[in-house]
């Protein structure tokens, strides 16, 4: 448990420092709701083993716990780069991911 404590935080520090720097939008290419739903659950979008969807399920409310969030790029990229162990780079998965949590009721 210490360790995902310990995620938690570098987490909202980093989250805290993007909105310092005044960290805006990139332009991202179009996104598609229904490829983003697959990224959810996609476990080669990392190198770790996990999705989205390991995560924000055991948190208990699955994809659903998204509802409502103002999905920044920034916080998806934290997500792949941490946790999935993935390339934070990957400008149509994460367009595709923001498509899906916008998406989302
Ligand atoms: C190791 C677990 C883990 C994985 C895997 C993970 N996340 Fe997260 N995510 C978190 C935590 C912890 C937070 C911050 C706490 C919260 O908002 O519930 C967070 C926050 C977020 C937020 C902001 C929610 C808010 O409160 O505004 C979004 C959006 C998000 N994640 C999307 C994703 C996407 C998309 C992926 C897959 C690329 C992903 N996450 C993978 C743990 C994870």
């Amino acid at each position: 448990m210490r360790t995902s404590h310990l995620y938690v935080i570098s987490l909202i520090a980093a989250l805290l420092a993007g909105t310092l720097m005044g960290c805006s939008a990139s332009s991202l290419p179009a996104g598609d709701a229904a490829r983003g739903e697959a990224r959810f659950a996609d476990t080669t979008v990392g190198t770790s083993g996990k999705s989205c969807n390991t995560c924000h399920t055991e948190m208990g409310r699955g994809a659903k716990s998204l509802v409502g969030k103002k999905p920044y790029d920034h916080i998806i990229r934290d997500c792949i780069q941490g946790p999935l162990q993935g390339d934070p780079g990957q400008e149509q998965v994460i367009a595709d991911l923001l498509a899906y949590i916008r998406s989302l009721r």
